[in-house]
């Protein structure tokens, strides 16, 4: 699991060519430093295989192994492992986990609180990815006819070099004030943590958003059809309004090893409720608060997009239909027209938006 955020965390750095002298340095330090974690942690892991195989097979936790004569005390102890202790996906929620980098005062200004606030899914080691995000669909004034706020939400760095990176997500912050950092390891299983600790953020500072966009940093996203033909600039309040892809009562992963996996003991029912794919979705303001407010009573799982869906259930709300072939989950290729009116398209890396994005801007009256 690590290895493969390391070696992510590698290849992204390495794929990434930056036009600003300050961008290229920081580009370069992080390739160092990522290629050093990378390199120290298998040292790390290959010293810890050498002494751990006999420990890791035992179920009892280092604090636990106290040492002991009785068989019978040891295997209540067992027992008692298996039952209180914590499974490996759990999340430790709620909990006060701090807003390490912050922008309490983002949403104030004098045209008062955002139509629509984004909260951004990125990774700490992602400087490229922000970076191309703010020079295209992120850009809080793309539509100049509502005010859009823009907050890239991460968690800690690796562990080892997180000083350094540390310090170098605190330089990009002062340049562009949209960083969002929360107290928690940054790993796919906490992604949760992260959407939750975003929504935590808008109770506190931005509680007026009239719609809150939860995305990932892989998409393409088209946000003036998004604010034009999906949430209706001027248009009613929709207390109960979330949209996007819409997964239909899906049957849970069980195929043990998958990234979606679900362990039958975390959830046993067959079916998920209906929830909104993960990549992008959108919702107003007020659902935002009330989804918030009733994951302080839900067992949160790491799949972010089906804990939503829970909340809804709880809710009794429905994610609202969105219109066809506008949030697209299954890679699309760039096309002038067809993106002009869709939202969002999946697996799309930086250095083609970056590339397709002046096309896409350049109006067109043959569409
Ligand atoms: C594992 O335990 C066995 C038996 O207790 C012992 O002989 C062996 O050296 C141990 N292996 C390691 C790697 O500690
Ligand atoms: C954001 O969009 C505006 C209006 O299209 C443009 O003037 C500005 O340069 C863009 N900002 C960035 C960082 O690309
Ligand atoms: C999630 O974050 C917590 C707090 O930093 C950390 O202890 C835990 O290991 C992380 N969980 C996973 C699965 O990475």
């Amino acid at each position: 699991m690590n290895l493969l955020y390391f070696t992510e965390g590698k290849i992204q750095s390495l794929e990434t060519n930056f036009y600003t002298p300050r961008l290229m340095r920081r580009q370069l330090v992080l390739q160092i430093l990522l290629g050093s974690v990378f390199t120290g942690l298998l040292l790390l892991l290959a010293d810890q295989q050498q002494g751990s195989w006999n420990s890791s097979m035992d179920l009892c936790p280092p604090s636990q192994k106290a040492p002991t004569k009785d068989p019978l005390d040891h295997s209540s102890r067992k027992f008692e492992w298996l039952t209180q202790t914590p499974h490996p996906f759990d999340l430790r929620y709620p909990y006060p986990y701090p807003f390490l980098i912050n922008h309490p005062d983002k949403c104030e200004g004098p045209r008062g609180a955002p139509f629509l606030l984004m909260l951004v899914m990125t990774r700490p080691q992602d400087v490229g990815v922000r970076q191309a995000i703010r020079q295209t669909w992120g850009n809080e004034t793309l539509v100049p006819s509502v005010v859009v706020r823009r907050l890239f939400v991460l968690g800690l760095p690796p562990p080892l070099f997180d000083k350094e990176l540390q310090a170098l997500l605190e330089e990009e912050d002062r340049e562009h004030g949209d960083l969002l950092q929360v107290g928690f390891l940054d790993t796919y299983r906490n992604l949760t943590l992260k959407v939750l600790m975003g929504l935590e953020w808008m109770a506190q500072h931005c509680p007026s958003a009239k719609y809150v966009l939860k995305v990932d940093s892989d998409v393409f996203l088209n946000p003036n059809f998004l604010i034009q033909h999906i949430l209706q600039h001027n248009g009613p309040p929709r207390p109960n309004f979330i949209t996007g892809h819409i997964y239909r009562n899906p049957n849970p992963e069980r195929r043990q090893g998958l990234k979606w996996y679900m362990p039958p003991e975390l959830y046993s029912q067959s079916k998920y409720p209906d929830y909104c794919a993960g990549p992008g979705y959108v919702l107003s303001g007020s659902l935002a608060l009330r989804v918030l407010s009733v994951a302080q009573r839900v067992k949160a799982i790491y799949l972010e997009d089906v804990f939503v869906g829970f909340c809804l259930k709880h809710l009794g709300v429905k994610p609202v239909p969105a219109p066809p072939r506008t949030f697209l989950m299954v890679r699309r290729k760039y096309n002038h027209c067809a993106f002009q009116r869709l939202v969002l398209v999946h697996h799309f890396q930086h250095q083609e938006l970056l590339h397709i994005w002046p096309d896409f801007l350049r109006a067109n009256n043959t569409c």
